[in-house]
């Protein structure tokens, strides 16, 4: 039992019914529903549902569901304050982080996680799983705003939760592709088993901690390059690159230093990640729609994708959902540092369920360790040391 595994990789640190993945068949289903199904046809708020309640919701219910976020897209007057009262050249990341544990001085009521029984307060739970991921979306898109000197838009309530992020974001109202490919985008980062920032969710979900301050260390945890800052990285790199002509030097330039190529490859997926081959048909279907005007980094990335395929797909290394999803939210006029916050939007969703499913069967983390420093010693009064 006491064998150390570095990075936890392989030990399972808990049972999950929410999501599971078959890296080897390239397979993502939540709740058992392909990823490929509910892209196709379901919502970010159906899916969110899903998530949490492990059943999609008949139509009365996701109404209802719907209509609660919308009437949680306000933002208290004191939470403006607050942001505006932060560096303006702080990481987008570091402000969801600070706003959302704030929002627990603003909405007490976590004393009914007493730890005496699983927590059976359920209108609590949902009223809390509400009041985060309704706000989340407003409060990353009201920092545009006020980090460049400007008042926030306000939410519209007749718009669904995608639609409504992007309108707070740019103060328009969105084109409807960009509108669903946000909305599919949504869905496809929700959940993905226990990776780093879900880990953290359980750890401090198990401590009895309150909700938001779970959710404030899931998005420290998601802030950290090794995690969610990778489709930053593409970006940046298909700048570099500039045309589809550079892209084979680039490419094993980039190899024979053993450097890695930004956006292919995943630990658990051994062929294409179902969520990149997703997003790479809505960016098909994108590119149609515009004609011959498009991003010409739409034809770089196409290109270093069937040139890492030429030389990494005998490694089982193809593009994953990073590929493609910074390009698709540079078209919506979402600025690069402000991707991960995105991808915490959505994985909201999922850190919540995994929180409530924590609460439901709850044991504190308690690991050991194998320890590796000095044997007893007997204290060195100062003068003698
Ligand atoms: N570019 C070039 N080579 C890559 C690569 C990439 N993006 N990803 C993996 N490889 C190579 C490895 O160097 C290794 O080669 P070797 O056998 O000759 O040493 C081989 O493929 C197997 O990869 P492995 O080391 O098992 O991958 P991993 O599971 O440890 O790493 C990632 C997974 C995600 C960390 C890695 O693929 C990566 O850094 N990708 C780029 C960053 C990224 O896009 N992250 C977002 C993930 S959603």
């Amino acid at each position: 039992m006491s064998e150390y595994l570095p990075g936890l990789a392989g030990v399972p640190a808990t049972k999950s019914n929410i999501s599971d993945i078959d890296g080897e068949k390239g397979i993502l289903a939540y709740r058992g529903y392909s990823i490929e199904d509910l892209a196709a046809n379901s919502t970010f708020e159906e899916t969110a549902m899903l998530l949490m309640d492990g059943r999609l919701p008949n139509r009365i219910e996701l109404e209802n569901f719907s209509l609660q976020l919308v009437e949680n897209r306000r933002i208290k007057f004191h939470t403006r304050g607050l942001m505006k009262n932060l560096p303006a050249n702080g990481h987008p990341m570091e402000m969801l982080q600070t706003v959302v544990s704030s929002l627990a001085m603003f909405y007490p009521g976590s004393e009914c996680l007493t730890g005496d029984t699983a927590c059976n307060d359920l209108n609590y739970i949902h009223n809390t799983t509400v009041k985060i991921l309704a706000r989340m979306s407003p409060i990353v898109a009201m920092w545009e705003h006020i980090r460049n000197g400007y008042d926030p838009v306000k939410p519209r309530e007749n718009l669904n939760y995608a639609e409504n992020f992007l309108y707070m974001f740019t103060g328009k109202k969105p084109d409807p592709l960009l509108a669903r490919i946000m909305d599919v985008c949504l869905i496809l980062h929700a959940e993905h088993t226990i990776n780093a920032s879900t880990f953290a969710v359980l750890v401090n979900a198990s401590t009895l901690a309150n909700p938001y301050s779970v959710i404030t260390a899931a998005i420290g945890a998601l802030s950290g390059p090794l995690h969610g800052g990778a489709n930053q990285k593409v970006l940046e790199m298909l700048r570099e690159i500039g045309t589809p002509d550079k892209v084979e030097e680039y490419v094993d330039k980039r190899l024979a230093k053993k450097e890695v190529i930004w956006g292919m490859g995943h630990r658990e997926y051994k062929t294409k990640d179902p969520r990149a081959t997703i997003l790479q048909r809505l960016m098909d279907q994108f590119i149609e729609q515009k004609g011959g005007d498009i991003n010409p980094l739409f034809e770089v990335a196409k290109t270093v994708e069937s040139v890492c395929e030429d030389r990494l797909a005998k490694k089982g290394v193809y593009a994953n959902v990073d590929f493609y999803s910074g390009l698709l939210y540079t078209e919506m006029g979402i600025p690069p540092d402000q991707f991960t916050t995105i991808f915490a939007i959505s994985r909201t969703a999922g850190w919540l369920a995994h929180w409530r499913e924590q609460l439901a069967d709850n044991r504190i983390f308690r690991p050991t360790q194998i320890y590796t420093g000095e044997p007893r010693r007997k204290y060195v009064p100062i003068e003698k040391r």
